[in-house]
């Protein structure tokens, strides 16, 4: 104890920084050779769907500025930085050519993070995928997977001497949900059977990236990143216990189990098998997810999962959801984001930290997300910068939980927020705001708010009084 409370004091070498993706930084310039991809093609067809009727052409202009951008994340106090690369940029049909203003772009970010000791970790896909293989049935089709993994291999090739720590894809299971059992993503299906082929291809496109990574450059280290939490049922009674456990294991073990043990859970498998939704598998295939695990995972973390038995009466020929299995809960005094609407329940991270210790070998990990999205920020704005004492505290609150996890062992090196400047956020477009650093709307200007000062005295400090 200090006389300011105690010292969360975080192990040596901890990393500290934030994550944030191309399509929803980058922007898009005249000439610049970037391709359509999903989000751009989507919203040219529906702008109505997205906040204020705002795409992704502008985002926060990083393609533009990103060279003052990156002295901003050394004034922030970052020791690591996640970015991502656009497959539709790098390669704009998603097959083929390879766009030289690309290859010119993601150089001199990487080496412009390298030159100021920022570690990189650098994600391949941020629900980002080029139109031209959309149209020809995007991850439904294993054109798609072949077609990832030829970029994959690219990625590793032009880049691999600037970067060395990779990430597969991120949250991969949220395009599946919001894209083939909801409406969030395009193409905007509710087809189950769809929706586990697109999953299955997706780990299987993950796992050979892995192998293409290790045969490539044998020191590399390669994750994939996950939304992981585990499923609280709404009560004891063994209805909720099940409905929860079946949630985890199509939210969470979907992609974990196969990424990180290199098999699917059993159960999944005869559930997927019961409801005559299994894609086609070969023997081939599922040895390349059994023979290439990831070598350390990343975990997003916003909001628990709190799921009770299911509430839907389902009529004959209803199309198959997951709310035949289980219904989220909302469970009645639980702390809230008001902005995002979601649930804020720091021991989450706690409970994700003591999973990973006891089920997945201890895997080394990070925290890759974690953050909170507010709107109308600028009512904060005191002496001309944002005081978001909120967002302090909200990154406490969690890091006290994770301290604790460090702890009792559990293996999480580093901790990363989202996001380091207020980005475009998919449906949300401006709503909410992430940023350590604010991004004025009008000018373009970015303003370091009050949090992207503390996380830097954190960085330097590597810990925290309260
Ligand atoms: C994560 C995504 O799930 O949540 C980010 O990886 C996203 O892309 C972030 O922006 C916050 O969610 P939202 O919908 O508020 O932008």
């Amino acid at each position: 104890m200090t006389e300011q409370g105690t010292f969360y004091q975080f192990p040596e070498g901890f990393l500290w920084g934030s994550s944030t993706s191309g399509p929803q930084s980058e922007g898009i310039e005249p000439g610049d050779g970037k391709g359509l991809n999903n989000w751009d093609y989507w919203f040219g067809i529906e702008p109505e769907r997205f906040h204020g009727q705002i795409g992704p052409d502008v985002t926060s202009t990083f393609y533009k500025n990103y060279q003052t951008d990156i002295e901003l994340l050394k004034e922030t106090g970052h020791t690591i930085f996640r970015p991502s690369i656009q497959w539709s940029r790098l390669i704009p049909d998603g097959v083929g050519q390879v766009n030289p203003r690309a290859v010119e772009f993601y150089r001199d970010v990487f080496q412009q993070v390298n030159a100021l000791g920022i570690k990189l970790l650098v994600n391949l896909y941020h629900f980002d995928l080029p139109y031209a293989l959309q149209e020809k049935g995007g991850w439904e089709s294993k054109e798609t997977v072949w077609a990832y993994e030829a970029y994959a291999r690219k990625c590793f090739e032009l880049f691999g001497d600037l970067v060395d720590h990779w990430v597969t894809f991120n949250e991969p299971i949220v395009p599946v949900e919001c894209g083939y059992l909801g409406s969030y993503h395009y193409p905007c299906k509710v087809d189950a059977k769809a929706a586990v082929a697109v999953a299955y291809h997706t780990q299987l496109a993950s796992s050979l990236a892995v192998k293409a990574c290790h045969e490539l450059h044998p020191d590399h280290q390669i994750s994939i990143v996950l939304n992981l939490t585990p499923a609280y049922p709404r009560s004891d009674s063994p209805e909720d216990q099940k409905a929860a456990r079946i949630a985890e294991l199509f939210q969470t073990k979907s992609f974990l189990d196969p990424s990180v043990l290199g098999a699917y859970p059993e159960e999944l498998v005869a559930i997927i098998d019961e409801y005559g939704l299994r894609p086609d598998v070969t023997e081939e295939e599922l040895a390349i997810i059994r023979e290439n695990t990831v070598d350390f995972l990343g975990v997003n973390y916003y909001q628990p999962l709190r799921v009770q038995a299911p509430k839907v009466i389902f009529e004959e020929g209803d199309l198959l959801t997951t709310e035949h299995f289980f219904t989220s809960y909302d469970m009645p005094g639980k702390k809230i984001n008001p902005h995002r609407g979601w649930e804020i329940y720091e021991r989450g991270l706690y409970d994700i930290a003591m999973n990973l210790k006891k089920d997945y070998g201890n895997i080394v990990w990070l925290v890759t997300e974690n953050g909170m999205g507010v709107e109308g920020e600028e009512a904060f704005k005191e002496d001309g910068y944002i005081q978001d004492d909120y967002r302090i505290e909200f990154i406490q609150d969690h890091l006290i939980e994770l301290h604790r996890a460090i702890q009792e062992g559990a293996n999480c090196k580093g901790y990363m927020l989202w996001t380091f400047i207020d980005c475009w956020s998919w449906l949300n477009a401006y709503k909410n705001r992430y940023g350590l650093v604010e991004l004025d709307l009008s000018t373009q200007k970015r303003i370091i708010k009050k949090s992207g000062y503390w996380f830097k005295e954190v960085s330097q400090a590597n810990g925290f009084s309260r």
